[in-house]
């Protein structure tokens, strides 16, 4: 698409009258109204382990968070894409630091949480309410006791002796017949993903606001060995939200 195109289909006023909110898309074509769904639909294939799609929100200077959650980033357009990403996948896979601050409820898609601590709030409506038992990929060092009260309540995989091991888990989820996971975060969890090259699309909204402070940017970790390039495979907006999905070159 020529620069022409673009800056044309970004100019393109809604009809008079037209209050409605709707995602449309930028690129690679124009289309006003999108349909998340069908934009998102395709989702990237890997044939030797499941292949796994990031979701993060980020404010136009980086930050993730606002006052240790995500929450001020978004609006109804995100937490649209937020419910379409989830109904694409077969399960979701998170960082217990993210359950913790974002107050994980139970998931109508099956929860996969990562965890050195086993620290977590085993009596929250998560575990309790959960329609699929979720489960809970810790390591041989967390402490015996937190992992048997843990296993009441979630399938417990201990992959790894002070580190879950990533690949590990695509490994055990892919032989529970999973295979497109969603990776909701945090910032710790996706530079891992990122490290082991385990990052098969990330989509990432940027919201239109700035925040300043030291938040984390969307990867949290030692730098890549390189900067990893990354290509657009569309752009939609929405409410001034920006919504980019990249894959690895
Ligand atoms: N903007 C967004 O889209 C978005 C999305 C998600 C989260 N967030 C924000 O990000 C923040 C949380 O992110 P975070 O980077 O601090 O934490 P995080 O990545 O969510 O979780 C880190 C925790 O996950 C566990 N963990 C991660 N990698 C592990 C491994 N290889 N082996 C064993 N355990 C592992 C450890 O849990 P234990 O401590 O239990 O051992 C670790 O402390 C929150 O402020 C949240 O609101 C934003």
């Amino acid at each position: 698409m020529t620069a022409d195109r673009i800056s044309s289909a970004v100019d393109v006023a809604r009809p008079p009258g037209d209050q409605a909110s709707r995602m449309r898309q930028l690129l690679p074509q124009f289309v006003d109204p999108v349909d998340p769904a069908s934009v998102y639909a395709d989702l990237p294939l890997t044939s030797d382990r499941p292949s796994v799609r990031l979701n993060m929100i980020a404010s136009i200077d980086g930050a993730t968070a606002v006052a240790g959650r995500s929450g001020a980033l978004g609006g109804d357009a995100d937490h649209e894409l937020f419910r379409v990403l989830r109904a694409q996948a077969d399960v979701v896979l998170v960082a217990a630091g993210t359950v913790r601050a974002e107050r994980y409820g139970p998931s109508a898609v099956p929860l996969a949480i990562v965890t050195r601590s086993c620290r977590l709030d085993l009596d929250s409506p998560l575990f309790a309410d959960a329609p699929t038992t979720p489960l809970v990929f810790t390591v041989a060092d967390a402490p015996l006791d937190r992992r048997e009260r843990a296993s009441r309540v979630a399938g417990v995989i201990v992959a790894g002796e002070r580190d879950v091991d990533l690949r590990r888990v695509l490994s055990e989820l892919g032989i529970r017949g999973y295979r497109a996971v969603l990776a909701e975060g945090g910032p710790t969890l996706n530079a891992q993903l990122a490290a082991a090259d385990l990052i098969d699309e990330l989509c990432l909204t940027v919201s239109p606001h700035l925040v300043g402070g030291d938040a984390r940017r969307i990867l949290a970790g030692p730098p890549l060995p390189a900067p990893r390039p990354l290509r657009p495979v569309s752009v939609c907006e929405q409410d001034g939200f920006l919504f980019l999905r990249m894959r690895p070159c």
